[in-house]
């Protein structure tokens, strides 16, 4: 299958990215009421000396919970330790690294619903007292020793908030949604990407990129790279808004950020099914996707968007997406409610 430059899913190439992660909150654009939140229990802890509070970050992938996680380490002043749900597969492994952690450090586990059930339970004491049950012996014979843990904060990120249990769930003081990014963040984010890789962006080049980035900064940070090699070669290296333009439409990425393949779903939806209401299997075979990616990755866009609603009895298509398509919404087509995306839902009523 061909990859979507529009995928929010960390690849190879976002790699050389990694050196634009912001370290701070300062240099962090957006999730405005998540990172109050977080500041005020930051400082909190600090003046009482104390371990923060667990955070649970949850949200589609590339809106910055591996980079949330950095800042919160770095804000608290402590080490920070990463692993994953699947690395560790045996208890032993959760216990090797909760015993090495120093006082108040962060452990931050990411696809924390992946952790086996196993592993799990030993970190529900850990979570909850600092402390880890360890059985020794077998049988009759056999007891519980309680062994004392340093003061840590566990921070985990999923995009399936739904698949985690809820006794992990709840042990999770902060729970923090992250949200699509609005195009005036975004703009912020790849202007502050172009200073640090020294690409010349105009103003209006950012905002151009920023509003094709599907909310999600790995996108924009990704565009900014792509149309940076097409002003080299097609234009004097300066990004402007022409020249932005140019280039995303040459990579097959719309002014809303869909690509051939979203396009390809909306027609289908259109086309063949009257716009809805089409099951989930049936949209994702239709593009030959997995039901899960799209219900994770891709439709949640198209739904910020106002482009899709879900019904008990299937997505629909609403009259934005027949109007982006510039097709004729059949009647009975649903008005959309979005939510975030100001810009976007001006552009959504003009065409
Ligand atoms: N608010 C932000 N400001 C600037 N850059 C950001 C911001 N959020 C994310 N980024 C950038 O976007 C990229 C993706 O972020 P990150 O890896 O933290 O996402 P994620 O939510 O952990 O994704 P995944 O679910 O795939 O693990 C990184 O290169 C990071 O630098
Ligand atoms: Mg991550």
């Amino acid at each position: 299958m061909e990859e979507r430059l529009i995928a929010p899913e960390r690849r190879e190439e976002d790699r050389v990215l990694d050196t634009l992660r912001p370290r701070r909150f300062g240099e962090f654009p957006g999730q405005e009421p998540a990172k109050e939140r977080l500041e005020i229990f930051i400082q909190a802890a600090r003046e009482r000396d104390e371990a923060l509070d667990h955070v649970l970050l949850y949200g589609p992938p590339g809106l910055g919970k591996t980079t949330l996680a950095h800042i919160i380490a770095n804000e608290l002043g402590v080490g920070i330790r990463t692993t994953s749900g699947p690395a560790l597969e045996r208890p032993g492994d959760l216990a090797a690294i909760l015993t090495n952690l120093a006082d108040r450090d962060v452990l931050f586990i990411d696809e924390v619903h992946r952790l086996p059930r196993t592993v799990e339970e030993i970190l529900y004491p850990a979570m909850e007292d600092y402390a880890l049950d360890i059985i020794i012996g077998k049988g009759p014979s056999a007891r519980t020793l309680r062994l004392e843990l340093p003061r840590f904060t566990l921070i985990g990120a999923t995009t399936r908030a739904g698949r985690l249990t809820s006794p992990l769930r709840d042990r999770f003081g902060v729970v923090v949604r992250m949200e699509y990014y609005d195009p005036q963040d975004l703009t912020r984010i790849v202007t502050r990407a172009a200073r640090i890789l020294g690409v010349e962006l105009e103003p209006e080049g950012a905002s151009e990129i920023a509003r094709r980035s599907r909310g999600t900064p790995r996108v924009a940070n990704r565009l900014l790279k792509r149309v940076r090699d097409f002003a080299q070669v097609r234009a004097d290296g300066v990004i402007t808004g022409q020249v932005a333009r140019d280039a995303l439409e040459l990579l097959e990425v719309d002014a809303l950020g869909l690509d051939r393949v979203d396009h390809k779903l909306l027609r289908l939806m259109a086309e063949a099914f009257g716009g809805g209401p089409v099951g989930l299997d049936t949209m994702a075979a239709a593009i030959s996707e997995e039901p899960e990616t799209i219900e994770d990755v891709y439709e949640p866009y198209l739904m910020q968007i106002g482009f899709l609603q879900r019904t008990p009895r299937g997505r629909v298509m609403t009259r934005w997406a027949y109007g982006h398509l510039g097709l004729a919404p059949p009647a009975g087509t649903p008005d959309a409610q979005p939510t975030l995306f100001d810009e976007l839902e001006a552009e959504g009523q003009e065409s």
